[in-house]
Order: C-alpha cells, then sequence, then structure tokens
C-alpha cells in the first residue's frame, strides 16, 4: 500500500510596515519556511508597499492594515512598524482573528503590552515577540547547559547591550515618544529579555535606575551609525537599571548607544552557586574536584536567528502548540523597562507588579 503523504496546511502570512526589519528579516524569513507564504504587504507610504511587493513577489498590497486585515485567507501578521504602533495593529489582528508576531519591544510600555496580551487571550489567538536574540547559537548552547543543571541556582546577572557610537542615525530610534526611550527599550530589552530567558524568567518585584543623554543633544559627536539630528533627541543615550526578583535573584542593566568605552558589548554574565557563564564570548565556568573548570563550547553552527524565528513561529501556528517567545514574557520585560524609567524620575526604586 503506497504510503500516503501528509499534507501540511498552507500558512499565509501579511506584513504591516515593510520597512528595514520587514525587508531585511521577516519577509525573507517567512519565504525560506515550506508551505508559507507572504500573502500582502502593508505600508502608509504607498510606493514603499508597491516595491517591497514587487521586490519579493507579494500579491497583494495595502496602505490601511485594517483592510488588509479583512482578508479572510490570512492566517497571521507581522508587526513591523515602529514602537508607537505596535499596540493598534497587533489588537486589530488579533481581533481580526490572525495570530500576530509583533517586533520587540513588545509595547511603548506596560499598560500597551498588558492591553496586548489580553487581546489575544480574549480572541484565542498566539501573540510572540521578535526577541531574536534568545535564537544565537551560544545562547541556545549555554540554555542546554543549564537545563542540565550548569548554573544551580541563578542568583546574579549583569547584561549589557553597550554601542560606543551607536545613535541611530535613521527611523524614530531618538523621538521618546515615538520609541518610548533609547537604548534601555531598543537594546536593553534584547539583552534582559535572552538573561531572564537563560535564569528561567524568575518574577521581576522592584527595579531602580538612572538615565543620561550626554551625547544625543550635541552635533559634535561622531555618527557611526548614520548622522542624526540633535534637535530631535528626546531620549536618553545611556540608561542603567539594577531589579530584584521574587527568588532573591538581582540583575544589573547597562546599555548606551554612545558612551566613551574600548568597544561595543552585547553580553551577560550569569552567576550560580554550581557554575557561572557569559554569553560573548561563551564560556562556562565551574569548580569539580577543587579544580576551576573552564568550558569554551567549539564548531557551534552560525544561526539566522531571525529564520528561527519565524520558522518556530509559523510551526507553532501550523501545529498549534504555544509560540517560543510568549508576549506575556516580553510584558515582563516591558514591566522592568516602566520601572526602570519611572525611578529614574523618581530617584527611588519602584516596585513592580
Ligand atoms: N529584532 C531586531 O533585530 C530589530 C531590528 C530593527 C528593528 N526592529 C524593530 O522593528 C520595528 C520597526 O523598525 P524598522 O527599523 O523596520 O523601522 P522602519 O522605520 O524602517 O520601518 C517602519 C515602517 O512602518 C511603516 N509604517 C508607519 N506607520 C504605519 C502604519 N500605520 N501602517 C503601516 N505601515 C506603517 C513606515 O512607513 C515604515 O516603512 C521597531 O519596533 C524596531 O524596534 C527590530
Amino acid at each position: 500500500m503506497a504510503r500516503r503523504r501528509k499534507v501540511r496546511r498552507k500558512i499565509r502570512v501579511g506584513i504591516i510596515g515593510t520597512g528595514g526589519i520587514a525587508r531585511a528579516a521577516h519577509i525573507p524569513g517567512y519565504q525560506k519556511v515550506p508551505d508559507c507564504e507572504v500573502f500582502a504587504c502593508c505600508d502608509i507610504v504607498k510606493q514603499k508597499a508597491r516595491e517591497v511587493a514587487k521586490q519579493f513577489g507579494i500579491p497583494h498590497v495595502f496602505t490601511d492594515y485594517r483592510q488588509m486585515l479583512e482578508m479572510d485567507e490570512l492566517d497571521a501578521v507581522s508587526v513591523c512598524t515602529p514602537n508607537y504602533l505596535h499596540k493598534d495593529p497587533t489588537i486589530a489582528a488579533l481581533r481580526a482573528g490572525k495570530h500576530v508576531l509583533v517586533e520587540k519591544p513588545l509595547a511603548l510600555n506596560a499598560k500597551e503590552g498588558q492591553a496586548m496580551v489580553d487581546a489575544a487571550k480574549e480572541a484565542g489567538k498566539q501573540l510572540m515577540c521578535g526577541l531574536n536574540n534568545r535564537f544565537r547559537a551560544e545562547a541556545q548552547a549555554l540554555k542546554r547547559f543549564i537545563d542540565n543543571g550548569l548554573l544551580g541556582e541563578a542568583y546574579y546577572a549583569r547584561a549589557q547591550a553597550l554601542r560606543r557610537r551607536g545613535i541611530p542615525g535613521w527611523g524614530v530610534f531618538i523621538e521618546k515618544d515615538k520609541q518610548g526611550g533609547g537604548p534601555l527599550i531598543d537594546l536593553g530589552v534584547h539583552i534582559l529579555d535572552l538573561t531572564l530567558y537563560l535564569m528561567g524568567y524568575p518574577q521581576p518585584i522592584a527595579a531602580s535606575g538612572q538615565t543620561y543623554t550626554k551625547f544625543g543633544h550635541r552635533d559634535d559627536v561622531l555618527g557611526l551609525m548614520g548622522q542624526w539630528d540633535p534637535k530631535k533627541f528626546t531620549v536618553e543615550d545611556f540608561g542603567c537599571g539594577f531589579i530584584r526578583f521574587d527568588n532573591g535573584a538581582t540583575v544589573y542593566l547597562e546599555t548606551s548607544f554612545a558612551a566613551n568605552l574600548e568597544a561595543d558589548v552585547f553580553n551577560t554574565v550569569i552567576l550560580g552557586d554550581r557554575g557561572g557563564c557569559q554569553l560573548s564570548p561563551v564560556k562556562m565556568f565551574t569548580e569539580q574536584n577543587q579544580t576551576l573548570l573552564e568550558m569554551t563550547p567549539t564548531s557551534l553552527r552560525p544561526v539566522k536567528t531571525h529564520e528561527v524565528e519565524m520558522s518556530l513561529f509559523v510551526e507553532a501556528i501550523r501545529n498549534d502548540t504555544p509560540v517560543p517567545i510568549p508576549a506575556e514574557e516580553a510584558l515582563q520585560v516591558t514591566k522592568i523597562l516602566d520601572a526602570i524609567y519611572q525611578s529614574a524620575e523618581k530617584g527611588r526604586e519602584v516596585k513592580i507588579r
């Protein structure tokens, strides 16, 4: 008897916002997933949407995402608009019966993020946040060791996402009302999520922090990521925070768009009572037989993290299994960042509920 081939349901995706991340990551990422089609795209700038549709062979083009969401054929959408436009398209898509992959950060603040999480629950649809750095080969290697007991009890981490001269010279990354903040929300969100993921996502209870603007207002600072308009600069260019968790663990977070440092850093160092680890360069530290050991993974295969992100999102939809980066975890990060910003304004520690 001939073996029947399993028929895989085709997943059709729509894209809201056809800017940098949609073109570089989401659209090509989905197009690599078997039996997945980018069926429609939308941008308020008609020309942009048309160009992208032509470049990637996307059959349907819109300038109003609400119209795109009326398409019954769409199973899911990617929300790739600037941060201040994550909430409304996400909620509209969920209410239209689509699963959503929203870019990081989840939202401008925790109030918006909570509304998005609630909308997903009400609609019975999945909401994932694009915190792709979790899929780095080194992060996944550390996760495997940590899940098998490398750290013992993880009680402290130092998370850093630091640029020496990396104020973005494009987009709206320097405008507080559209972005919600500077490096804390743009870069800190990645390294904080990755750190908490490795620590098993303990529950945050309080945070304190400080923000500084020492470079962004000036017109005599080197722009290695393009030249920005100092008059438009309304975010911090350095932000740090100290976070407490309900299990007694603490995390120190440092982020910058510009700082007088030797070099850029994207790293987390995690301390446990049985072992420790760091992301960049990836290493693990233990003691055995009264001997200090250092372990360095070798031959890790390089990973295209965005491709993994799109592929796992589509597979979760297809198989009706939980998405790998649930919005609830991204909401914890957003709550922490809110508390750090509030603490910087108030000059004291802020509780997280
Ligand atoms: N995960 C990552 O590595 C990563 C990298 C870069 C950006 N991002 C995130 O992706 C998001 C977008 O960033 P980007 O760099 O692509 O910005 P971008 O400015 O290049 O693109 C945003 C696009 O959204 C469009 N847009 C604005 N309002 C719209 C609306 N109402 N309807 C439809 N389209 C609309 C704009 O015209 C623009 O084309 C941000 O939230 C950012 O944080 C993530």
